[in-house]
């Protein structure tokens, strides 16, 4: 079946099926930012814990960590977000009031016609994109666009927008008390750089890997979970001897793309795309990209050698020494690092992208069709189905036996309510790889039907065979 939205129906059927919900929905929702459902929170939590084993436990020099949200104020300033982590707003002369560049694009886009509103919009991304202040506010006048409050087109010039939330600590308010909600996660890798080394007697090179929340106040919010406000991010610092980078720059890029096709998604939908202009920082760097539908390649996963620039500027301005002993070669080092760095979010929404599948399984006699989602039988939110073919005759008894046995080893769901066909097709819908049905059979024989989400096959077992078979097929490594 062509589709030529396939986002829009993937995004609705999050929705439909308790994946991906907009946040607090019932006051209308808040722009940019989501909530898991009861089968996306399994997704993401699934997916999360395949990295963080493969960072953790199939790497023995990589350890990982759980670092603050808040950290101290000069953090920031030293890593250089406080100077340079901005985007473009306007203010109105008259009015005073300040306008987020693309929030007063948006809004005048929404009164045109749907051709013309993307036409615009692309121009503006493009604009924004190519950092074209100039271009935006010639697009701004030429629009006519007005102050909602002074209602005139009175502009200043474009300037940047800190895209880090600042909160208050403390009981007084004041420029000395501001705090920010971390816009990366791998600033608490790098200040804890000497505990974990010290406590750790790691030895270069190694790894610090963390999970966490980063928040950043966007510009262009839009694209479901692929651009949030608040997000997680899984980040790894590879601390390395100075002069190997480019050498462990290849080996990261590759180890990652090799994970990446373990989430059962093909390399044909991979990309590298490396990048030609490079943070002041970094002297090599390379995004991972995913062909989404609708959208083409873009970035999941960002793999960087950022040099010794966040040692030494927190050795700078923290003005504690930050180098490593190196024994071998007898002398002091500010390491360089090689960071690997994935949205978690995004990766969900791959995942999903890659999983949603629309099948018409029309015969001669009968339409009919179905949405599977076709997950890696690891990553799947529910691994097993147990159905009762009816809700009598000891039939549930003997169902609930099985999930008994195997709900301690995987998640599993049971359903004795419509035909087995409807609980066929709503599994589906949420990627569950197998479903197991109990009939009267089972109670002779202890045999059961299993039945094989993708190819729907079934193949009778015994249901003592249930459980490790599964769990064969949902082994991580
Ligand atoms: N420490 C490096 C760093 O933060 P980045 O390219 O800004 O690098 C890394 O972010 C990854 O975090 C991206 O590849 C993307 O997957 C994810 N990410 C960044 N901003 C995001 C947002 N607003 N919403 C969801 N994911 C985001």
């Amino acid at each position: 079946m062509a589709n030529d939205n396939k986002l829009q129906d993937i995004i609705a059927h999050c929705k439909e099926y308790g994946f991906v919900f907009q946040s607090s929905e019932i006051y209308d929702g808040l722009q940019a930012v989501y909530d898991y459902g009861q089968n996306g929170a399994e997704l993401k939590k699934n997916i999360k814990d395949y990295w963080w084993y493969s960072m953790t436990r199939l790497h023995d020099n990589i350890v990982g960590i759980d670092a603050a949200i808040f950290m101290h104020p000069t953090t920031w300033k030293a890593s250089g977000h406080v100077d340079n982590f901005n985007d473009p707003m306007i203010d109105n002369k008259d009015s005073k009031k300040r306008y987020r560049v693309d929030h007063l694009i948006e809004a005048h886009a929404d009164t045109l016609d749907e051709a013309e509103k993307k036409a615009l919009i692309d121009k503006m991304e493009q604009l924004l994109g190519a950092d074209d202040f100039a271009g935006l506010k010639t697009l701004i006048e030429e629009l006519g666009i007005k102050c909602g409050v002074s209602g005139t087109a009175n502009w200043t010039d474009i300037r940047q927008f800190n895209l880090m939330f600042g909160t208050q600590m403390g009981s007084v308010a004041g420029d000395a008390d501001v705090v920010y909600l971390r816009p990366e996660t791998a600033q608490g890798i790098f200040v804890n750089f000497l505990n974990v080394q010290k406590t750790g007697r790691m030895k270069i090179p190694f790894g610090i890997a963390q999970i966490g929340k980063a928040f950043r106040n966007e510009i262009v919010a839009r694209g479901f979970i692929f651009r949030m406000r608040e997000f997680e991010q899984m980040e790894m610092q590879y601390f390395i001897k100075p002069g190997t980078q480019m050498e462990w720059y290849e080996f990261w890029k590759e180890t990652r793309m090799k994970w990446h096709k373990t989430l059962g998604i093909p390399q044909e939908q991979y990309n590298f795309h490396d990048h030609v202009k490079l943070a002041h920082y970094a002297d090599a760097a390379c995004d991972i990209e995913y062909n989404f539908p609708d959208w083409g390649f873009k970035e999941v996963e960002g793999v960087h050698s950022r040099t010794d620039f966040d040692l030494s500027r927190h050795q700078e301005f923290s003005k504690k020494k930050l180098t490593y002993f190196d024994t071998e070669e007898n002398k002091h080092y500010v390491p360089y690092v090689i960071e690997t760095s994935i949205g978690l979010d995004r990766t969900v929404m791959m995942v999903l992208s890659e999983a949603y599948t629309e099948e018409d399984l029309s015969t001669e006699d009968k339409k009919d069709s179905r949405v599977v989602m076709k997950f890696a039988s690891h990553l799947a939110p529910i691994k097993l189905a147990v159905f009762p073919l009816t809700k009598k005759d000891g039939l549930p008894e003997v169902a609930q036996q099985l999930m008994d046995e195997c709900r301690p080893h995987f998640k599993c769901f049971y359903e004795q309510k419509d035909a087995i066909g409807k609980r066929y097709r709503r599994q589906d819908a949420i990627g569950t790889p197998f479903c197991v049905t109990i009939d009267h059979q089972t109670l002779e024989d202890k045999t059961v039907t299993i039945r094989h989400r993708d190819s729907m096959e079934q193949e009778r077992i015994p249901m003592d065979k249930v459980k490790e078979l599964v769990l064969e097929k949902i082994r991580q490594f």
